[in-house]
């Protein structure tokens, strides 16, 4: 197949995230929280799809919400009631999200919120924590790659210098040195974008204080406080920023909200939504997408929500704070200087070094993620994973020993190449 591929797509697939050397698996279906590739192997899903897939595979609710809204027609150039029930949804999550405004994907939502602070405020510049990845939109394409760096740069070819010069990176987690940059920048600055548990940098939630210096320096200058928490959602019942202490004026949703639909959110206070509202006259952002709340995307959405109860998000999160106990053991048990950070069901294994061997993390990072596949596991090979709810013990004994298992050959594999 990856030969194939490669005659008619750049690198045999359509996201990079997804290629793995020396060629990509190809999924053929999943179901529950299993994941089946072409050659017939089936393996346990614990990346679902970078996150998004908190049901699994194929939910019989999610898969039933789809194929009736399917049915009535996909997409209309009309609003319909299905947006209406998922923003409802939705809304009810946090007093913090007032209104709703809807796209196909998390790049898309951001990009939304960016122009959305921009048209609020009339400035025109943002700001952005250093490493954080939100998406293939330009203005935050800068400094991405989990780096501290505070240089704006770009690992996107070509990139513009104007957008670099309009995006202004502030240190994660230092609440002095962030507050310091965006005093500095204030007049001209729209948002702080922020992710309170950034996955490329390492998974490592804001801490309280930082979100607390981020709320106060907001108010002092007009700034907008937008949290994406199109990964982090699912690390808090009300989202991410709510289970630190702390609220956005906008947050963008994304992944699990859409049962494994293609779906974006932007959701915040009335007052700064009012820049989409047309009723009174030419909006101050004019905003428009073929399937933006498309019926089948929200009704997955409906669905995704309704099964995502408090009781399961809890049995999710406990599921994912054994699994990160039994990987640090098995660190610890192998002497690795190895990281598992994450919270609730979210994971990420940070390779380090293997003692007696100069293979370096990222290398050590793929080894892992090739012996856990050799092991009947899945999880990213950035070791990004999650729990899903169709998983329960039995799910997670089964990742232990495969994990005990891949540590034990990358060790063995790394010393071996000296
Ligand atoms: C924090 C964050 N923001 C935005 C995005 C982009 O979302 P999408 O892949 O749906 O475009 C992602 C995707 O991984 C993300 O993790």
């Amino acid at each position: 197949m990856y030969a194939r591929a490669r005659a008619v797509l750049p690198g045999g697939n359509s996201r990079t995230a997804v290629y793995n050397s020396p060629y990509p698996i190809y999924a053929a279906a999943g179901q529950g929280c299993r994941v089946v590739d072409l050659d017939g192997t089936s393996r346990l899903d614990f990346l679902g799809n970078s996150t998004t897939l908190v049901h699994g595979h194929a939910h019989p609710e999610i898969v039933a919400a789809i194929s009736e809204a399917a049915a009535r027609g996909t997409c209309f150039g009309l609003p319909t009631e299905a947006e209406v029930l998922f923003a409802e949804a939705l809304c009810a999550r946090s007093d913090a999200y007032e209104r709703a405004r809807f796209t196909s994907s998390g790049t898309e939502a951001v990009m939304m919120a960016v122009q959305a602070a921009r048209a609020h405020t009339g400035r025109p510049k943002i700001a952005k924590c250093a490493g954080s990845y939100h998406g293939a939109y330009d203005s935050v394409a800068v400094n991405n790659d989990g780096s501290g760096s505070l240089i704006s740069h770009s690992h996107t070819a070509g990139m513009p210098q104007a957008v670099l010069d309009n995006t202004i990176i502030i240190p994660f987690n230092d609440p002095e040195g962030a507050t310091e940059v965006l005093r500095a920048h204030a007049g001209e600055l729209a948002c702080a974008l922020i992710d309170p548990v950034p996955w490329r940098s390492g998974l490592v939630p804001a801490t309280a204080e930082y979100i607390a210096a981020l709320r106060a320096v907001c108010d002092e200058t007009g700034v907008l406080l937008v949290s994406d928490e199109v990964g982090s959602f699912r690390a808090g019942f009300h989202g991410a920023i709510d289970a630190i202490g702390g609220v956005a004026d906008l947050t963008v949703l994304g992944k699990v909200i859409g049962g494994g639909m293609p779906i974006g959110a932007v959701v915040g206070k009335a007052e700064v939504m009012a820049v989409f509202d047309p009723s009174e006259g030419k909006p101050k952002l004019p905003h428009s997408g073929s399937y933006n709340a498309n019926p089948v995307s929200m009704s997955a959405g409906v669905a995704s929500l309704r099964l995502l109860t408090e009781a399961e998000w809890k049995r999710i999160g406990g599921l994912g704070e054994q699994l990160r106990d039994t990987m640090r053991k098995t660190i610890a048990d192998n002497g690795l200087d190895w990281e598992v950070n994450g919270v609730e069901s979210l994971f990420r294994v940070v390779t380090g070094t293997v003692p007696d061997s100069s293979v370096n993390s990222a290398r050590l990072g793929h080894l892992l993620f090739q012996e856990l596949l050799l092991n009947g596991v899945l999880i990213g090979d950035s070791g990004l994973g999650c729990v899903s709810t169709p998983m329960g013990q039995q799910e997670v004994d089964t990742y232990a020993e495969a994990f005990d298992a891949a540590v034990g050959a990358v060790v063995e594999q790394a010393r071996a190449q000296g």
